[in-house]
């Protein structure tokens, strides 16, 4: 059997800047990809404007974060297409032929559209740009044949609508143009927020940041939310739920040494602050050299965005070969 390579396309919404749960929710998986993986990664930008159309300016800027990001934690441009999504017109050509193949009634039950729908605060009005834009991510995964697509959880009902309007398309018109996907999850899972809330979210002033300085991330972990029944160091602690022990057990090499904490912390006699310095450590030394290879990509962001430039112009082409296809299958190829 020929053994095809896997595509793998993934992005993010050029809406803050990214965080460690973006990292080892996705970033991560992204890093170890690129150089067995043929890999697209794109800012979203059209799609953070489905809830950000009126502000235009802090998406613009925000692209530029995010390439940074990307760069910084290792994601290397002569191996892994980093593109924008609006410059790669196919893709919203794509998706006004899919939407076709998606009803009212199920774009209205995508969970993470309405928790979204939620959270914003959009009610009854709801843009119909962001009620579809499942639809437009299934175009960006299809557009590029992608097989692995590396998300954190809240992305899993896209990877559903996608596989669903895939089957659907090529069940239609008799075709094996689209390809299905499959998701590519966290092997640690979702990162809890610094206050111990569910996940890091911008909205909640929770995260730290991949640019952070050393005395943010410093100032952030020992504000670290933890146990609240651990009152005095002898008392015995919850290491279950206690964010801090989850970082641990996310970012420290030295599994031993994170168990024994975990044993000393259960048992009693081992204070917070104690733990919180361990934690600190083994962050900044993650963060350390991803912060020195930002500030050093930040110095010259004029070649920041032509990278993006000549990423997008290789996108393009793969993309406008999808469309070629899907317009053949649906006898538009006059
Ligand atoms: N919805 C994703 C997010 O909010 C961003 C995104 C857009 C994406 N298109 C995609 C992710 C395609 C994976 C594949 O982070």
């Amino acid at each position: 059997m020929i053994h095809h390579k896997q595509i793998v396309l993934t992005g993010d919404r050029p809406t803050g800047p990214l965080h460690l749960g973006h990292y080892v929710g996705s970033l991560k998986n992204r890093v170890e990809l690129q150089q067995s993986c043929s890999q697209f990664v794109m800012i979203a930008d059209v799609q953070a404007l489905t809830d950000n159309y009126a502000h235009p300016d802090k998406v613009r800027a925000h692209v530029l974060e995010v390439a940074l990001d990307y760069l910084a934690v290792g994601i290397d441009p002569t191996q892994t297409t980093v593109f924008i999504q609006s410059k790669i017109p196919a893709l919203f050509e794509l998706t006004l032929y899919f939407l076709n193949f998606v009803t009212w009634n199920r774009l209205k039950h995508n969970p993470t559209v309405k928790q979204e729908i939620v959270q914003k605060g959009f009610g009854e009005s709801v843009p119909a740009g962001f009620m579809v834009y499942p639809v437009s991510q299934a175009a960006d995964i299809s557009a590029f044949k992608a097989t692995l697509v590396p998300v954190g959880e809240d992305q899993l009902p896209m990877i559903e609508q996608t596989n669903e309007l895939v089957r659907s398309f090529n069940r239609t018109y008799a075709s094996s143009v689209l390809v299905e996907c499959k998701a590519l999850l966290s092997k640690v899972g979702r990162l809890p927020g610094t206050d111990g809330g569910a996940k890091m979210s911008k909205s909640l002033g929770n995260c730290i940041y991949l640019g952070d300085s050393a005395d943010s991330v410093a100032k952030k972990v020992k504000g670290m939310y933890t146990d609240p029944g651990h009152l005095r160091v002898e008392d015995p602690g919850k290491v279950e739920g206690n964010p801090v022990f989850t970082y641990l057990d996310a970012f420290d090499p030295d599994l031993e040494g994170v168990l024994a904490l975990k044993e000393h912390y259960a048992r009693g006699g081992m204070g917070d602050a104690v733990v919180k310095k361990r934690l600190l450590e083994v962050l900044q030394a993650v963060l350390e050299p991803i912060r020195t290879r930002r500030a050093d990509y930040a110095r010259d962001p004029t070649s920041v965005m032509q990278i993006l430039t000549e990423g997008s112009i290789r996108a393009n082409e793969a993309a406008s070969q999808t469309l070629i296809a899907v317009k053949q299958a649906m006898r538009l190829n006059y």
